[in-house]
């Protein structure tokens, strides 16, 4: 069942508060079930409009009612324990933005730091609560938005903020092409919403709040899911379901949320960019596709079981003695199993920028960025996959915890 904290802070009758799950609930984190989580979390805010579209995956579903009239947007809040971009079901597109922070003196910098992570705030939740100050944004009344803000690596040791102790850069890893203009960045946002208009005029109220503090832009990234069924998992530019295997509450609490204490809901954020090469992959026969990632493209089933949801039984073997789930397959190098049960939280997006430039945008949340490490080292020496991707950029960020009605993002750093 899912159970839900009501606010500590209480709640701005305009502003419902982004509520979470109480802790040993066993409550939904896969797929369709964050979905539902996400809905129920809602619904105890009191927003049973919003409740009742996310149920439904989160997708403005396009849907009349008997007058023919759509039904009313309803408003996400911004306002919670955590961030609502790790926490809300994934809308179709995003937008990722990095910034740089002036490097002058440490109290200085603190300073802009402050400044800018309250402007953020107001920028974030005034989006989403309306009427927005923009006009851009009033047509719809409130943006459905959801998003997350980030401190990097570099910053939190230059400023000796209060971040997880494992935060840090991650290795190169064989293989990486990364290209420095598009990685990195002291500071790091990701805007979801349904639609590229609400994120375009988001992001540039972002960016002009950066640069008012004196911050600077350093790279922007733009992606997309394809349209689902409510509750289906988004399938990648491989054409295969991407988001299966994700960690339920209980788990995610262990793993990709911080331990009980000051970043209990906060998590890190990694972010890969990875170009695909979708022909060459296409042009395979389906087997030697399904071999590769060791599930079915059709309908995502472990080559081990029958449906979507089974977990992949890595050391099951044919009569021959072989792997049923080859071992150079992706999901047998990902597999918990061989990593202590560690479960990280993907909430990839694709992105086509043009032609030979298109691919996944992965980004996972995980407690401690090491993990990634190690499952990254697993694959780059011999995924499947390996032939046909290419990792061209890499950031790194402590997702701050959510911001209770009345706080402002990053109090605690
Ligand atoms: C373009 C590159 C990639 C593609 C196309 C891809 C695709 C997939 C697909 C289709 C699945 C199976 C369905 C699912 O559980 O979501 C999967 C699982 C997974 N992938 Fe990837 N992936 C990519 C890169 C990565 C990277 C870089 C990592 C981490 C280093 C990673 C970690 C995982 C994990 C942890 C799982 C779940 C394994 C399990 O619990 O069974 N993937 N990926």
């Amino acid at each position: 069942m899912v159970r839900v904290l009501s606010s500590p802070m209480g709640r701005m009758p305009t502003e419902p508060e982004n509520a979470q799950p109480s802790s040993g609930s066993s409550a939904a984190g896969v797929g369709r079930r964050r979905a539902l989580l996400a809905a129920g979390a809602v619904l105890a805010a009191g927003v049973g409009a919003a409740a009742a579209e996310l149920a439904d995956g989160g997708r403005p579903s396009g849907r009349t009612d008997a007058t023919g009239a759509p039904p009313p947007q309803a408003a996400l809040p911004f306002h919670g324990l955590r961030q609502t971009g790790v926490t809300f079901p994934q809308p179709a597109a995003t937008q990722l933005l990095a910034f740089g922070l002036p490097q002058t003196s440490a109290a200085a910098d603190r300073e802009i730091l402050r400044t800018l992570l309250a402007a953020w705030t107001r920028t974030l939740s005034s989006a989403v609560t309306g009427p927005s100050p923009d006009p851009r944004l009033q047509d719809a009344g409130t943006a459905r938005l959801t998003s997350l803000v980030g401190v990097g690596p570099e910053l939190a040791a230059r400023l000796d903020l209060a971040v997880p102790a494992g935060l840090a850069d991650l290795p190169p890893f064989p293989g990486d092409r990364l290209d420095p203009a598009r990685s990195g960045g002291d500071l790091v946002v990701q805007l979801c919403a349904e639609d590229r208009w609400t994120l375009a005029v988001v992001g540039e109220l972002v960016t002009t709040a950066a640069r008012a503090a004196g911050a600077v832009p350093r790279w922007a990234q733009s992606g997309f899911l394809p349209p689902v069924d409510a509750g289906a998992t988004p399938r990648n530019l491989f054409g295969f379901k991407d988001g299966t295997a994700n960690p339920d509450e209980a788990t995610a609490r262990q793993w990709v949320w911080g331990p009980p204490g000051p970043h209990e809901n906060g998590t890190v954020l990694v972010y890969r960019r990875i170009r695909m090469d979708t022909a060459a992959f296409a042009a395979l026969p389906e087997d030697g596709q399904n071999l590769a990632m060791g599930r079915r493209r059709g309908d995502g089933s472990p080559l081990t079981g029958t449906a979507e949801h089974d977990d992949p039984d890595i050391y099951a073997k044919r009569p021959d003695g072989s792997y049923v789930i080859p071992v150079t397959a992706h999901v047998r190098l990902t597999s918990p199993r061989l990593d202590g049960g560690s479960r990280m939280l993907r909430r990839g997006y694709s992105y086509d920028d043009g032609p030979g430039d298109r691919g996944l945008l992965f980004c996972a949340f995980m407690r401690d960025p090491a993990q990634f490490t190690r499952v990254q080292n697993r694959l780059a020496a011999r995924d499947a996959l390996n032939p046909f991707l290419e990792h061209t950029a890499s950031a790194v960020a402590y997702v701050l915890p959510g911001a209770p009605a009345g706080t402002t993002l990053g109090e605690h750093l």
